[in-house]
């Protein structure tokens, strides 16, 4: 190949990947010499209960932290990268520097750094591959579905580069019909989880940043027009009518679309307008209202109204409800409520690391219902799907997170863009869900006009994009004295107020804590979304000392003296269920990577704390619904 042709399809290349290497996303897509425009990552609505081809499983990897797979020693991007996942070469001459075929497996979806101790630090790029057969169907089309992969990742098919995607939380699909061929076919995934300035989250965090595929993969196949995306709720005004839409791809307009709800004999047809989409209205006579205690959820099946070999039908499982606030007080399906809650991160219970399968998720949530839960509060970025669905089937509402954590970069508009892509799909992904019943935008951000203007405009897209739930962010709060003071001018964007708060750890003693007042500069409901303390489950002595479950035990009991005092507190989310692995817990004996916050250890072992809350809850001696 020509020198002026190399460069000239270095410089493509180069556009194509900068991606991998700098946090400057390219603006649009730009073309690539194996497929021409990548595809725009979209968002298939319900996909979990769509037939899906999995690819979960043992995926080859190779670590490649100089990004030699796509880099020569000018740093000029190579024609023939990893991503051809090319064959060891039948000439005896032949130079392929790397074979898949050869090179180990890790487990997807899962996070490589607890399942290789080589990978346990491990931040940077990591290339995964498999094969996979695929028959192709006429009239149909197959998107690449990927439910999390952290934090940077760049879909190859066939050689063919497909799409790319940054957010290490919330899922994508991207088309890649046009390179499968019958029979074999396989993906090349790099994934690169180096955390940068301008990401969502940015360089620090009090969690793991585990890397990798860590939700589940598979190929999609649906009609050439089809469902992306659907809406339904119980309207606020009534409460008896059930409104919404249904959105199709590649639908003429009139098109027409039907919405049916069995159990409660309820069929409605509605016609697509240019854009695709058809509002849907239907009115049934009874209906069992979601809530916790009676988490009723309805079959939906929606279908495209075309002849049977393209129709599309897709089924769903839904609660109907509506949440709303009346001056300090959050009324579920009209009625006033108290959240009592528990702060989760998706770490896996005793096997540690990221938290994906239904086991881990079910051991949580056996956990949180086994305190007296009715609320949790899903930490600090939107965790996996079965997660949502299973607070669904277990009535347990729900605060959703996107980590727009800390010291964003929040006067970059190419990082608030990346904050909106990821408020988008969190949305999109969980809008079905009767349990999310709170959009948070933000944790712990430094209050400056900058910020709050940023986050502010994110609290607005929010009530854009679902005006059916509530939109909160948890806050930092000032204190003076003994007082405690709500006043983030942020708290104006909100409907309702989460605060953090750590008397008696970070601040003060536990005997400190009961003696503090709160002044509060909102009429609005307020959730206390984090307290709490560490300690080493097992370790025991007095309760003023450090790390011991008595310490931690008398902390929350004076925790729940103060709590109770404040009007407007509708609710609480504890820092947190389970300790978790955290890169800043480094004191050796104790914490040892985890944050031992937990109310119960990474192991499963109760702490005396986890009884404090649960007496409290049991007895609903914490908190007032109004
Ligand atoms: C912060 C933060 C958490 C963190 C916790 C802690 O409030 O929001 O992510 O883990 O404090 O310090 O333990």
């Amino acid at each position: 190949m020509h020198a002026d042709r190399r460069s000239f399809l270095a410089t493509l290349l180069l556009s194509a990947f900068t991606l991998l290497s700098s946090s400057a996303t390219p603006a649009g897509a730009q073309a690539s010499p194996s497929t021409g425009a990548l595809t725009q990552p979209t968002l298939l609505v319900d996909i979990d209960h769509r037939s899906a081809l999995p690819l979960d499983g043992d995926w080859h990897y190779i670590v490649d932290p100089y990004q030699g797979g796509i880099y020569d020693f000018h740093h000029h991007i190579k024609p023939h990268g990893i991503f051809e996942n090319l064959e060891a070469p039948a000439t005896p001459n032949g130079l392929v520097e790397y074979d898949f075929a050869k090179s180990p497996t890790i487990k997807v979806p899962g996070d490589w750094n607890t399942q290789q101790k080589s990978l346990y630090y491990y931040e940077g790029l990591l290339w995964y591959q498999r094969n996979f057969d695929y028959t192709p169907k006429p009239g149909t089309r197959a998107f690449f579905h990927i439910g999390a992969a952290n934090y940077r990742s760049n879909l190859f098919v066939n050689g063919k580069h497909i799409c790319d995607h940054e957010g290490g939380f919330t899922p994508f699909d991207c088309e890649i019909t046009a390179v499968l061929h019958p029979g074999r076919n396989f993906a090349v995934i790099a994934v690169d989880n180096t955390r940068i300035a301008d990401g969502v989250p940015t360089l620090q965090t009090d969690w793991w940043n585990y890397g990798g595929l860590t939700r589940d993969v598979s190929v999609v196949t649906v009609p050439t027009s089809f469902v992306d995306d659907y809406e339904l709720h119980l309207s606020r005004a009534d409460h008896k009518t059930i409104e919404g839409y249904v959105h199709l791809v590649d639908a003429a307009p009139g098109a027409k679309v039907q919405v049916r709800i069995p159990e409660l004999n309820l069929s409605t047809e509605a016609a697509v307008d240019a854009a695709g989409k058809a509002a849907i209205t239907l009115t049934p006579s009874a209906l069992t209202l979601w809530a916790p205690g009676h988490p009723k959820l309805y079959e939906v099946e929606i279908a495209t109204s075309a002849s049977s070999a393209t129709q599309d039908q897709l089924t769903d499982e839904i609660g109907l409800r509506t949440v709303e606030v009346q001056g300090t007080k959050i009324l579920l399906n009209g009625e006033p409520i108290f959240l009592h809650g528990i702060a989760i991160h998706a770490e896996a219970p005793k096997r540690t690391g990221r938290a994906v399968s239904e086991q881990d998720i079910n051991t949580l949530l056996d956990w949180a219902q086994e305190l007296g839960a009715n609320f949790v509060r899903l930490a600090h970025y939107p965790h996996d799907q079965r997660m949502t669905r299973e607070t669904d089937r277990r009535g347990i509402l729900v605060w959703s997170e996107i980590p727009d954590y800390w010291a964003l970069h929040f006067d970059d508009p190419a990082v608030k863009a990346k904050s909106e892509q990821q408020l988008g799909e969190m949305i999109r992904r969980d809008r079905d869900k009767a349990s999310v019943i709170l959009w948070s935008v933000a944790n712990e951000t430094p209050n400056n006009p900058v910020r709050t203007e940023y986050l502010t405009s994110m609290a607005d897209q929010a009530r854009l994009l679902d005006p059916t739930r509530l939109v909160s962010a948890a806050l930092l709060v000032r204190g003076e004295g003994n007082t405690k003071i709500v006043d983030d001018p942020l708290g104006k964007a909100l409907d309702v107020i989460g605060t953090n708060e750590y008397i008696g750890w970070y601040e003060k003693t536990p005997g400190d804590i009961a003696n503090t007042t709160w002044s509060i500069a909102y009429d609005k409901p307020l959730i206390m979304t984090e307290f709490g303390g560490g300690a080493k489950a097992g370790l025991h002595g007095s309760e003023h000392t450090r790390w011991t479950e008595e310490y931690q035990a008398n902390l929350y009991r004076n925790q729940i003296v103060m709590l109770n005092k404040i009007p407007q507190l509708r609710g609480i989310s504890p820092w947190i269920l389970m300790d978790f692995r955290s890169p800043v817990r480094l004191l050796p004996g104790v914490q040892d990577d985890f944050n031992r916050k937990g109310l119960i250890s990474d192991q499963g072992q109760k702490k005396q704390a986890f009884f404090t809350l649960q007496k409290a809850y049991r007895e609903n001696t914490l908190g007032k619904a109004e």
